[in-house]
Parts: C-alpha cells; sequence; structure tokens
C-alpha cells in the first residue's frame, strides 16, 4: 500500500466540507494585511492531523496553522497546507487544494494535493511516478521559454517583502508566452506535472507552500531548484518546470 493511501479518503471528505463554505467562510481573521485564515482553514487541519496520529502516532508533523507537532526522534514527519488559496476560497474562487507532504529527514518520500472543485487528486512517491486521479502525469515538452506558460506568486504585503518578485515578473513578461497569478503554490505544481503549465517561480515560500507539489512536479519529470539551480531545497526561493526551459528561467532568476 502506498504511503499516502490511508489519507485519500481523508482529504476527499475534507475537500467535500470546504466546498460546502467556498465564499462563505466564517470568522475570518488576518496573519498579517493580507494573509487570511478561516475556521475551515483550522477544520481541515484538524481532520488531517488527527488521521495522521492515528495511522502514525509516532511522526512529526509540521502544519501552517498549529505549527511543528514534534514526533520520535529520528522518525519522518508530514508537512501540512490545510488549504493553500486561502485568499481565493474566501472569494469563492474554486482555485485552492489541500497539501501534504511525507519527508524523512531532508528527503521527500510522497506529496498528495487535492483540488475538490474539479475532483483532482494528484499523488507521487519517490521514484514510483506521479498521478492524477491514478493517470500517469507528465511535464510539458515546451522546448524554449518564449513558449512557455508559466505561473507565479508575489508576496501578501508587498511594502514589507524583501523580493517583492515585480523585477522578475517585468523582466520574463516579454521573454514567455505569458504568465499568471492563480493563487495556489502548491496547484501550480501540480500544473506543472500535468504539462498544463511550462513552469512556475516565487520567492521567500514555506516549505509547505513547495513540498507536496515538489515531489509531484519531480516525479512527472519535471525540475525544482531554488533561483541558484541548487535542487533538494524545498522552500524559499523556487524556481520548477518542465526541465526543459530551466536554465532559460533561472538565468533571469538569478539577476536581482
Ligand atoms: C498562498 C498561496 C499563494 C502564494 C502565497 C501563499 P495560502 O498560500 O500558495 O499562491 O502566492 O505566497 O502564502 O496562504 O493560501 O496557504
Ligand atoms: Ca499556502
Ligand atoms: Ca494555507
Amino acid at each position: 500500500m502506498a504511503v499516502m493511501d490511508f489519507l485519500i479518503p481523508v482529504v476527499r471528505e475534507v475537500g467535500t466540507l470546504l466546498l460546502q463554505s467556498l465564499g462563505n467562510a466564517q470568522s475570518i481573521q488576518f496573519k498579517g494585511r493580507a494573509n487570511l485564515v478561516t475556521e475551515m482553514d483550522r477544520r481541515s487541519e484538524d481532520h488531517l492531523i488527527r488521521a495522521i496520529r492515528a495511522q502514525h502516532p509516532e511522526h512529526g508533523i509540521l502544519s501552517e496553522e498549529v505549527g511543528a507537532l514534534p514526533g520520535g526522534s529520528g522518525q519522518p514527519e508530514w508537512i501540512l497546507d490545510p488549504i493553500d488559496g486561502t485568499t481565493n476560497y474566501v472569494h469563492g474562487l474554486p482555485y485552492f487544494c489541500v497539501a501534504l507532504a511525507l519527508r524523512d529527514g531532508p528527503q521527500l518520500q510522497a506529496g498528495l494535493v487535492y483540488q475538490p472543485y474539479v475532483d483532482e487528486l494528484y499523488s507521487a512517491e519517490r521514484g514510483h511516478g506521479a498521478f492524477m486521479n491514478g493517470r500517469p502525469l507528465h511535464v510539458s515538452a515546451t522546448p524554449v521559454l518564449d513558449d512557455a506558460l508559466l505561473a507565479t506568486g508575489f508576496p501578501g504585503d508587498l511594502s514589507r517583502a524583501e523580493d517583492t518578485n515585480i523585477e522578475h515578473f517585468l523582466a520574463l513578461m516579454p521573454r514567455t508566452r505569458a504568465i499568471r497569478r492563480l493563487g495556489s503554490a502548491s496547484l501550480d505544481l501540480c500544473n506543472v506535472a500535468a504539462g498544463r503549465l511550462d513552469g512556475f517561480w516565487q520567492a521567500t515560500l514555506p516549505v509547505w507552500d513547495v513540498a507536496p507539489g515538489a515531489i509531484i512536479v519531480e516525479e512527472a519529470g519535471g525540475q525544482v531548484t531554488d533561483f541558484a539551480g541548487n535542487a533538494g531545497l524545498y522552500e524559499g526561493s523556487i524556481a520548477a518546470t518542465n526541465g526543459q526551459i530551466h536554465t532559460e528561467l533561472i538565468e533571469i532568476l538569478q539577476r536581482p
């Protein structure tokens, strides 16, 4: 049995719950000027944590809203984002997901991302490929940046951000077919894995925004690095592509 299988019914159940309150979430709080959290983020998180704890009481958990729940020494750690795309969710835009990864030391072992509105379940386990609803996923074959459709994200509060991403956006806009800002880093990564996007980049992302989708991209044949081209880092400044346009993309991202 694949390591994430026990979570599939749980993420589906959470997805149904989230759809019931799409655009209608109560008790919206602000973690920053434009960084929202709702009761639904916490309910999703509770469900996921309870399911993981029941199956693997000795494992650690790192989840966006509750933070770190340490496990036994040397035990694997689950990384969770209970809703990735909360701003979309609050506004009733259905581009949001539930995202989880399993990490053993620095190595990502598996990832699971579910977008309930379209009932798309993405999964990957190291060395076993990436899948969407059970069908194998492959990155696109787009050979050059000129023909590429990219996605990116911006920090919530541009006035406080060290890297606003505006310069990179302006530099890449005329070098690509188009750039989208869709609002869920995990789904953007899954869409790179599915070959719908040719690449994604964003600066200063936390690990729960990167790890679930990153292993899915890698197992779909893509490449995930920081802006300097280093692989194996799943937080911070991230570039994920079909591999073919990677050098061209990070050549531009390396410029300040
Ligand atoms: C956000 C989304 C968004 C990205 C932001 C993240 P959240 O996550 O992934 O696409 O641009 O940087 O914070 O807050 O919806 O979990
Ligand atoms: Ca997130
Ligand atoms: Ca979140």
